[in-house]
């Protein structure tokens, strides 16, 4: 499948990455278990997609010599959650990335339309300024993401990326149509959308199964 992602995105194989991935799809896998996992898949999937973030130097003392040393560049990026499910995600990039900002997007999938429906947003002011990295643990239809970056974007966001565990060919390939300009990185790459939209084989609903509803 990496061979035949459109331009853009990208899917890390790595064994880690596909071990917590099959915890997530097994239906024994309780809820406390779920978002732990998904939480340490952020934070595995934050280090590869941090990789092309600006820095700088800042001088410091080192008990040997004073150096210039190579730290994150200001202003630090916004960790944008899309609600529900990317919470479980947020929390592992806040682990690795604790001086990020934070911006929450509310956003739910019409069971039988599958349009998105944003019910919330709220996030840095200086949010246009800054480098955004969206979370959401779903790439299905791409209806939530596509309209996640479309709000980011009529808030003057230019600078942005989504990071993905789970995906479907047909929601990546939405969303590069919708987004070009918008690099994603995904943890595994699924066969197909059945009749309701859900990934197949997919992890059932990533909402429900961390929150139990
Ligand atoms: C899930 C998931 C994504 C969306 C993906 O959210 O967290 O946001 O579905 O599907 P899509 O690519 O077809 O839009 P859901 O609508 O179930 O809301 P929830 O997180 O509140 O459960
Ligand atoms: N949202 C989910 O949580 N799971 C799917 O399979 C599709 C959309």
């Amino acid at each position: 499948m990496a061979n035949e992602l459109p331009d853009g995105v990208r899917a890390i194989a790595h064994p880690l990455i596909r071990h917590k991935i099959t915890q997530l799809r097994a239906t024994d896998t309780k809820p406390i278990v779920f978002r732990a996992v998904v939480r340490e898949l952020a934070r595995l999937m934050m280090y590869e997609a941090t990789r092309g973030l600006a820095e700088t130097t800042r001088r410091i003392e080192t008990p040997l010599t004073a150096m210039d040393a190579p730290v994150l560049e200001k202003p630090y990026p916004v960790l944008v959650s899309i609600m529900r499910a990317g919470n479980a995600m947020l929390d592992g990039a806040l682990d690795v990335l604790p001086m990020a900002g934070v911006a929450h997007i509310g956003i739910y999938r019409d069971h039988d339309t599958l349009e998105a429906h944003e019910y919330y947003f709220n996030g840095p002011p200086d949010i246009a300024e800054r480098h955004n990295i969206v979370v959401d643990p779903m790439l299905a239809t791409a209806n939530s993401s596509v309209a996640a970056l479309a709000r980011l974007k009529t808030k003057g966001v230019t600078s942005l990326q989504l990071v993905s565990i789970l995906a479907a060919p047909e929601g990546i390939a939405a969303f590069s149509v919708a987004h070009p300009d918008v690099p994603v990185l995904v943890g595994a790459v699924d066969e197909h959308l059945d009749e309701k939209g859900y990934i197949v084989p997919g992890l059932g609903d990533a909402g429900d199964r961390s929150f139990a509803t």
